[in-house]
C-alpha cells in the first residue's frame, strides 16, 4: 500500500510559516525521572516564548497518555512506540510554524535517538532535567514511587526500570543545585538565536 500513497505539496509550506510567525519552529525535548521537574520548567518556558509572541504547544504525558497513547503501557517496546508517535506529532508541528516543548521521561537513548531522525538534527533541542533519584523519590509529587516501592506499580523508572542518561545533551539542568528561574532564564537563553529566522 504504501508505494501508492503520494505526499501533495501544499501552496502554504513551513517556510512560509515561519515567516508568516516571525520565529523559527523547533522542538525542545525534556528527558528526566518521573517527579524530576520536566512539566513544571517546561510549563515556565512556554510561558515566556508565549509572552514574546512565539507560537508554542506543550506535549507531556498527561495530554497524550490519555489520549492518543492511551493503548500504550509502560513496557520497553509501548514506551518506543509512545516516544515515536510523540515525535512524529511533534513533526507536523514543527511543519506547521510551532515551538514544541515536550516533556517525556524518555528513557531510551536509542528512543530519543529516533526522534532527532524523525524531527532532523536542527529541529532538536535536548534538556535534561537532572535530578536524582532519591529526590525524586523524597518529593513523590504523585505517590508513584511508594506505590512502585510497595511491588504496586511495575517498571518504574529509575525504581524497577532503567533511565539512560543523555551523554551530550544541549541543556543540563541540576534542579537540586540551581533554582527554577534561573534555569528557565538559561533555556530561554539558549534558544533565543534558534527563533532567529535566517534571511537567504
Ligand atoms: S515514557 O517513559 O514513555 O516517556 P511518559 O513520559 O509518557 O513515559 O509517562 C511518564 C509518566 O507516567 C510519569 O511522569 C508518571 O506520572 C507516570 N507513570 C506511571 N507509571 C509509570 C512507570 N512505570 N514508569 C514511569 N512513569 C510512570
Amino acid at each position: 500500500m504504501k508505494e501508492n500513497i503520494i505526499a501533495h505539496t501544499y501552496q502554504v509550506s513551513r517556510k512560509e510559516r515561519v515567516v508568516s510567525n516571525n520565529h523559527n519552529s523547533f522542538l525542545l525535548w525534556f528527558t528526566g525521572l518521573s517527579g524530576s521537574g520536566k512539566s513544571t520548567i517546561a510549563n515556565l518556558v512556554e510561558k515566556e516564548l508565549f509572552d514574546m509572541r512565539i507560537k508554542t504547544y506543550s506535549l507531556d504525558g498527561d495530554n497524550i497518555r490519555k489520549g492518543i497513547n492511551n493503548d500504550l503501557t509502560f513496557a520497553p517496546k509501548d514506551r518506543t512506540e509512545n516516544i515515536r508517535r510523540i515525535a512524529e506529532i511533534s513533526n507536523l508541528m514543527i511543519d506547521a510554524g510551532l515551538v514544541v516543548l515536550a516533556a517525556f521521561v524518555s528513557p531510551y537513548k536509542k528512543d530519543r535517538q529516533n526522534i532527532r531522525t524523525i524531527v532532523k538534527d536542527v529541529n532538536f533541542v535536548e534538556v535534561y532535567i537532572n535530578t536524582s533519584v532519591e529526590e525524586c523519590e523524597r518529593r513523590d509529587v504523585k505517590g508513584l514511587y511508594k506505590k512502585a516501592r510497595a511491588g504496586e506499580i511495575k517498571n518504574m523508572t529509575g525504581i524497577s526500570a532503567p533511565y539512560e542518561a543523555p551523554d551530550q545533551p544541549d541543556i543540563e539542568i541540576k534542579t537540586e543545585i540551581e533554582s527554577i528561574e534561573d534555569s528557565v532564564k538559561r533555556i530561554v537563553d539558549f534558544i533565543k538565536p534558534k527563533l532567529q529566522l535566517t534571511h537567504e
